[in-house]
């Protein structure tokens, strides 16, 4: 059967006590909607609709290169309420999956389960869970078959039905049809006043429909974000499971709850991280590479063999096999470090290739530059890209010379071999093989003396 998602995400999240609706606050630096819309992509859905209502205008914003169908939800009358709303949108023959804007853990093979309960036999499917304390949530009561007969809220519950720990996660499927049809028959004469959709589950049951409790495995893939602290408390979970995900494919993490990767990362074998590292966007390691002590990298390519040492930060590089980086390395966007290159502490590189065997070892900035194969860079070298309105292209040639202290003022080309002197402004074209320099005639001054320090007065 096609598969259409339904995502509700219309709750204002007071308790999250923020300007940002609470759907959109990240988690692993993508809005927690998003994971949820994701997740919907992994099960192939035809469609995906979200119900929205708290801070509309900017979820539609932030989400609005994802192309799901957007339903307004004006008042927040209950989540059945909610689900009608998009229900204009999903024709009759879909197996419809309701899921929650605020779980966004909940892993596909989880969904593929509750899917499979649904399908089969034209049953009404709802993912439940076993709390330890399940106060605040819907409770599944059974009959003495042990059939699913209803879901009772905390709210709306009795001493003997507080006691059941078998909870309702929120997340069901159904037939788009028979959904269609219950959802048309809510009251909301409950303790809330609210259109629960909870109350499906007595009209399938009555209706003498199967309703198949599938129990989810672990509770942290459930858990629900209202505040702060539950949003901390899934973006630990979120951690953990990555952290796992890589250590089981081989990655040596010396602590795992000191390893953040927020987005797809691609490991060789025999990767070694330490600890305080950060992974964003997405991320390919070769084999054999070692990630020092605090280290970000994100939308990165590093090749075999790569020594990363402490406290770097690289955002869009490339970097070739058995490079050596850092310790305080910077590497921005199109940095692109051939194979054996050596960069290290405080040396910042943008949109410049380095090729292979290029050193920059200390204290240089290398912006719009091509630097030829076993080029050494002097320290404090900076090339002087910027003129105040328009960027320049420095190229050195292979094998050159930089002696430290060297300005290259760009638009700049040092020839293949060349050697500069240290401490030169070059602002003209030096010539291949030969040694380039400027600098102004030293000078010493004959009597000249210290000042000295005023006597405080008095
Ligand atoms: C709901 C379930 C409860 C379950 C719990 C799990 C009902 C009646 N109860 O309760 O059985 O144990 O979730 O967390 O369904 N929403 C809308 N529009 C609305 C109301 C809610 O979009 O009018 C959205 C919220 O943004 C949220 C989700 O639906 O993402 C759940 O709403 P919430 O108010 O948290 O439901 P609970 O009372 O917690
Ligand atoms: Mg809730």
């Amino acid at each position: 059967m096609p598969l259409s998602v339904v995502i509700l995400a219309a709750g204002q999240g007071k308790r999250m006590k923020s300007d940002l609706p609470k759907v959109l606050q990240p988690l692993a630096g993508r809005p927690l909607l998003k994971h949820v819309i994701d997740t919907a992509r992994e099960l192939e859905a035809t469609d995906v609709h979200v119900v929205y209502g708290h801070g509309g205008e900017r979820v539609r914003e932030m989400l609005g290169r994802d192309n799901v169908a957007w339903a307004l939800q004006a008042e927040q009358l209950g989540t059945g309420h909610a689900v009608q709303q998009a229900m204009p949108g999903v024709p009759d023959d879909h197996l419809v999956l309701v899921l929650y804007g605020d779980v966004p853990l909940v892993q596909s093979s989880t969904l593929r389960r509750l899917l499979d309960a649904a399908a089969t036999g034209d049953a009404l499917a709802i993912l439940s869970v076993r709390m330890r304390d399940p106060t605040g949530y819907g409770r599944i009561v059974r009959d003495r078959a042990g059939n699913v007969a209803r879901i009772v809220e905390h709210k709306d519950a009795n001493q003997k039905e507080r006691a059941i720990d078998e909870v309702n996660t929120g997340l069901m499927a159904a037939s788009a049809r028979r959904l269609r049809e219950w959802l048309g028959r809510l009251r909301n004469d409950n303790a809330q006043g609210e259109y629960y959709l909870t109350d499906v589950v007595v009209m399938a049951a009555r209706a003498g429909l199967k309703v198949n409790a599938v129990l989810a495995e672990r509770e942290d893939e459930v858990l629900g974000v209202n505040d702060k602290v539950q949003l901390a408390e899934v973006e630990a979970v979120y951690r953990r499971r990555r952290a796992r995900e890589l250590m089981l494919q081989g990655v040596t993490l010396v602590d795992p709850d000191r390893f953040d990767a927020r987005g797809p990362v691609h490991v060789g074998h025999d990767v070694y991280i330490d600890v305080n590292v950060l992974l964003e966007g997405t991320v390919r390691i070769g084999n054999r590479v070692r990630i020092g002590p605090n280290v970000v990298v994100r939308n990165c390519d590093i090749g075999d063999d790569v020594e990363i040492l402490p406290n770097c930060v690289f955002d869009g590089a490339k970097i070739g096999a058995r490079a050596i980086v850092g310790p305080f390395a910077r590497l921005r966007p199109d940095a692109v470090l051939g194979d054996e290159v050596h960069v290290g502490n405080f040396v910042e590189i943008k949109k410049a290739e380095l090729k292979r065997g290029a050193k920059a070892n200390h204290l240089t900035y290398l912006g719009d530059a091509t630097i030829g194969a076993r080029v050494n860079v002097g320290a404090g070298t900076i090339t002087c890209n910027y003129d105040g309105a328009n960027k320049w292209h420095t190229e050195i040639g292979e094998g050159a010379f930089i002696g430290s202290g060297t300005m290259l003022v760009a638009p700049v080309t040092v020839g293949p071999e060349a050697t500069i002197g240290a401490g030169s402004t070059i602002t003209r074209d030096a010539p291949d093989g030969k040694l380039t320099l400027e600098r102004s005639k030293q000078t010493t001054v004959d009597g000249w003396q210290r000042p000295v320090k005023k006597q405080p007065k008095g």
